[in-house]
């Protein structure tokens, strides 16, 4: 054969196993996508965009799937008696409310979704919910018509030892910190104190302070990037880790993230892409996705059927994590534990180290700030180095004004040495098996009555399920807010209990919801047609397709 058909002959063949091997590579991507749209987060964000706005008019609102006259007249009275009750109780803290709300983007957000939005304008017109607050007394909120409400909001996860420990924090902080100021750049000598427990609580040999869990992921993401020299970073599917667009590859974020890889948790072949993969500079879990792998952070506004579900096997998780960190570590992947949520809600550090993993990265924040924003970078000495010996130009810059701020180092100062004494350390002997005792006790008194609700949690990270197919379940939150029971605006998908809930107030806060659920049955809401979830999703598809169509 001539020298140039063989060469020809060479360069086929190269092209060919070069396409088998791509092939190859992305038919074993495919496999490790969760089949969810969560896992597919283009295609959601494709099916996102085609999704019309349309409102249900008040004949429609009560009666969506399909129900009787008798029932719509039940939930017409049921959400009448409701509305009336609302703006009876809480007039001032609904008139700045609806004052505040149209210079108040954030505002604006959350009140749009708190209901699938179909039922929002009905909703938001009658039964507004106040965002203020007056003050706090230990377990208890107090909006600014006097009312009191049991805290179930966890304040997104901040509040683990109770409101009246973080004003203890804080008012330390003060004291603490007063004498610098805002004086921004030097350090105030906590700061050294904090270094030193944070590398012994999390193993590591290095700390770096950041203002919020978003920042500290965008930076440890970063630095895995510069060592590697790879730029894939993979996160689970449904995995919060903050709003930085590159964990936040589809709904939410304008742009796609190109370099993001979503792969199913707690999965064989999600394992076999990180063990093969050439590219993949980081793989980040966030542990709070063992109450519901694969599933995002439940809201109320998604809540258009009972599909929701939720339970949490802690030992397979650990397994899972263990087998993660393995796989990691043989392929030079950098595995970031970000412990945002759970650092410190499940043992006195971080889940990971407590189930015997050992992260290259851990980001924390949160609770870990004392009451004030932070967000925390701990990690081996070689990755968080930004700058190399050999190229000193080719740094990886992490700067921040206000990192490491005086008031806010205190806090934490505050917060790591409570965490050290024996009162606070005693709060964490037996604390899931004292949690998941708690749900079985509202789970016993829900089923006693025969309410379709049960809850399902992580220790003190609890989510509302619901057990007989319905469109309508969204308005429990409405009922457990009039017993008194303050939600966050996702609703019933996450209440968040704090450490200083007693027995007595357990009891209290089980009569509330039980009482709410009995007064939702009541009116009406759980008594549709019996259909399933499924047809209860193609119903709104059907609708969705209706509006689309303009009719
Ligand atoms: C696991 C996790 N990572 C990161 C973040 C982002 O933290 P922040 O809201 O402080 O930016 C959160 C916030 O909820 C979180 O839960």
């Amino acid at each position: 054969m001539e020298k140039k058909t063989l060469v020809a002959v060479a360069g086929a063949v190269a092209t060919s196993l070069f396409a088998v091997t791509k092939g190859r590579e992305r038919l074993r991507l495919s496999r490790a996508k969760h089949r969810s749209l969560g896992g597919h987060v283009r295609m959601a964000k494709r099916v996102a965009g085609q999704i019309p706005y349309y409102s249900h008019p008040e004949e429609r609102f009560f009666r969506a799937d399909g129900c009787d006259d008798a029932v719509a007249a039940r939930r017409r009275d049921g959400f009448r008696r409701l509305s009336e009750l609302y703006a009876e109780r809480f007039p001032t803290t609904l008139a700045l409310t609806a004052e505040t709300r149209d210079g108040l983007s954030d505002l604006q957000f959350t009140g749009r979704y708190r209901v699938p939005f179909p039922f929002a304008e009905v909703v938001r017109a009658r039964l507004p919910v106040g965002a203020f607050v007056a003050r706090t007394e230990g377990v208890w909120l107090i909006d600014l018509d006097g009312n009191r409400l049991i805290d179930c909001t966890g304040s997104y996860g901040v509040n683990l030892f109770g409101n009246d420990f973080y004003k203890d924090t804080l008012r330390e902080a003060v004291v603490t910190a007063e004498p610098l100021g805002a004086l921004l750049g030097a350090y105030h000598p906590v700061v050294a104190d904090n270094v030193r427990r944070l590398r012994a609580l999390s193993g590591h040999d290095e700390v770096s302070f950041h203002m919020s869990g978003t920042e500290a992921v965008m930076q440890a993401v970063r630095l895995a990037r510069y060592h590697t020299g790879k730029r894939r970073l993979v996160r689970f599917a449904g995995a919060y880790h903050g709003w930085w667009g590159d964990v936040q590859p589809g709904i939410g974020n304008p742009l796609p993230a190109d370099h993001t890889l979503t792969l199913a948790e707690m999965s064989e072949e999600a394992l076999r892409v990180l063990a093969t993969r050439q590219d993949i500079a980081c793989v980040l879990v966030n542990p709070l996705q063992a109450l519901h792998p694969n599933a995002s952070a439940p809201s109320d506004g998604q809540l258009v059927n009972s599909a929701r579900r939720a339970g949490t096997d802690l030992d397979a998780y650990a397994r899972w994590l263990h087998r993660l960190a393995e796989t990691c570590s043989a392929n030079g992947i950098v595995l970031i534990a970000d412990e945002v949520f759970v650092g410190f809600r499940l043992a006195p550090g971080s889940l990971l180290r407590r189930v015997g993993v050992e992260p290259d990265l851990i980001t924390w924040g949160k609770t870990l700030g004392g009451g004030l924003p932070v967000g925390v970078l701990t990690g081996r000495a070689a990755l968080m180095k930004r700058w190399r010996d050999d190229r000193p130009v080719d740094i990886c810059f992490a700067r921040g004004t206000f990192n490491a701020h005086p008031y806010v180092m205190a806090a934490m100062d505050s917060f790591l040495r409570r965490l050290e004494t024996r009162p606070v350390q005693a709060l964490y002997d037996g604390l899931d098996a004292k949690w998941d005792a708690r749900a079985a006790q509202l789970n016993a008194a829900l089923a006693d009555e025969g309410l379709p609700v049960s809850v399902a949690n992580l220790s003190t990270i609890w989510t509302v399920l619901y057990t007989r197919p319905s469109r309508y379940n969204w308005m429990l939150q409405y009922y457990l807010r009039a017993e008194g029971l303050a939600l966050s605006w996702v609703g019933t998908g996450r209440l968040i209990f704090s450490l200083d809930v007693d027995d007595t107030l357990f009891d209290e806060i089980v009569r509330r919801f039980v009482a709410a659920a009995r007064a939702m049955q009541a009116d009406g809401w759980w008594s549709g047609p019996a259909v399933s979830d499924k047809q209860l999703r193609r119903m709104a598809l059907r609708e969705s397709l209706r509006a689309r169509l303009g009719r």
